[in-house]
């Protein structure tokens, strides 16, 4: 294993489905990819957990991923990792301009009023974005919050393999951090991104001027797959192949009678699913903000390369699409080969994360 030179930055995201990791340099005001490394958790058979990876699961993966990139965890002195999920919750705010101190007591009761959490010890943060364009005394400021527990559980995964835990972000804004590198936010209007994982999709609205927004959307690339296996009697891994190769209307044989046949009435497509869950969070924006253009949709995350996934969202919302490979804002000395590169946004975003 090699020792890291002390400039190199580690950006790690613990997926459901799997675990990413990206090491890059900064080279100037640009930022060169040394190492990635992006690995399944489950690979045999039907193993996949719902729930997502256990620690007694998670922990041994995460060491052999370390193991096959080189290396020593102990090593890494900047690490960015991030949290996602219900647990998390975000909401941008205006308020007027404090100080620190001030900033930090006032905004924890803010974020009691508007983010809902669980009755459990809540952990803030904010971010401020900028300017209020509304009110010239007030800047706009992003809440984050989580429960203490979840922090924690997240912290003692990384101690128990001697990481660092280093800087913890959500995963919403990881991914928004690799996109802001060289891209930028619409002038006028919001663009929609998704990030669609295995277990849910992160739907995030950001503009120059419109209030940001996020929330976690439960059907995402799992939902296709377990749709699959329903329908055509299929295990885990046939269904994952048949959905990679052919998408959600294959050509092949029904393998026997399957739990399908035993509902009365055909259930609504993951597809259509997903898109309901997207207009109703959109509404909800509208509603909450009364801002309505939306430039095009941004689509990242594993589950993006559903065959007809694109075509799909492009039509329901009318909208243009942008298929955001995170690979492309970086530099690189070789040629980088990803059968999937949408899987890697948010641990690029991480690893270029720029004030550690
Ligand atoms: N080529 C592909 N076509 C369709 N779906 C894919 C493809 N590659 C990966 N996926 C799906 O992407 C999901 C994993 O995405 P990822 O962003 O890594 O999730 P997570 O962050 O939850 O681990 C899985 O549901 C997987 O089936
Ligand atoms: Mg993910």
């Amino acid at each position: 294993m090699f020792g890291l030179r002390s400039n190199l930055r580690v950006g790690l995201d613990l997926g459901s489905h799997s675990i990413k990791l990206a090491v890059v340099e900064k080279v100037g005001p640009r930022f060169r990819l040394v190492k990635w490394k992006c690995s399944e958790i489950y690979t045999g058979g039907d193993a996949y957990d719902p729930e997502g990876p256990k620690k007694s699961v998670a922990v041994p993966q995460l060491m052999r991923v370390m193991g096959e990139i080189g290396i020593a965890p102990k090593k890494i002195k900047r690490l960015a990792s991030c949290i996602g999920g219900a647990q998390v919750a975000a909401k941008e705010i205006s308020s007027i301009m404090m100080t620190e101190a001030e900033m930090a007591s006032s905004l924890l009761l803010e974020a009691r009023k508007h983010i809902p959490l669980d009755g459990s010890e809540t952990i803030i943060d904010y971010q401020i974005l900028g300017d209020d364009p509304t009110e010239s005394d007030k800047v706009r400021v992003l809440l984050v919050a989580t429960t203490r527990k979840h922090y924690e559980t997240h912290q003692d995964l990384l101690r128990e393999i001697e990481l660092k835990p280093g800087i913890i972000d959500i995963e919403s804004l990881a991914v928004l951090n690799s996109y802001l590198i060289h891209s930028q936010m619409p002038e006028e209007g919001a663009a929609i991104f998704l990030q669609i994982g295995a277990r849910k999709t992160n739907l995030s609205v950001i503009g120059r001027k419109d209030m940001f927004f996020t929330r976690d959307l439960p059907v995402a690339g799992q939902f296709f797959t377990d749709e699959l296996r329903r329908k055509y009697g299929l295990d885990y891994q046939e269904a994952e192949q048949v959905k990679r190769e052919q998408g959600m209307n294959p050509d092949i044989e029904k393998k026997g009678d399957t739990a399908e046949d035993a509902l009365a009435v055909t259930e609504k497509s993951s597809m259509d699913k997903l898109g309901d869950e997207i207009n109703r969070s959109l509404r909800f924006y509208v509603k909450d903000t009364g801002q309505t253009v939306f430039t095009h949709l941004v689509l990242t995350g594993g589950g993006v390369m559903l065959p007809g996934l694109d075509e799909y969202l492009s039509n329901k919302f009318n909208l243009p699409i942008e298929l955001y490979n995170p690979f492309n804002q970086l530099d690189s000395r070789v040629p980088i080969e990803a059968d999937n590169p949408y899987q890697m946004a948010p641990a690029i975003g991480l690893a270029i994360r720029g004030d550690l």
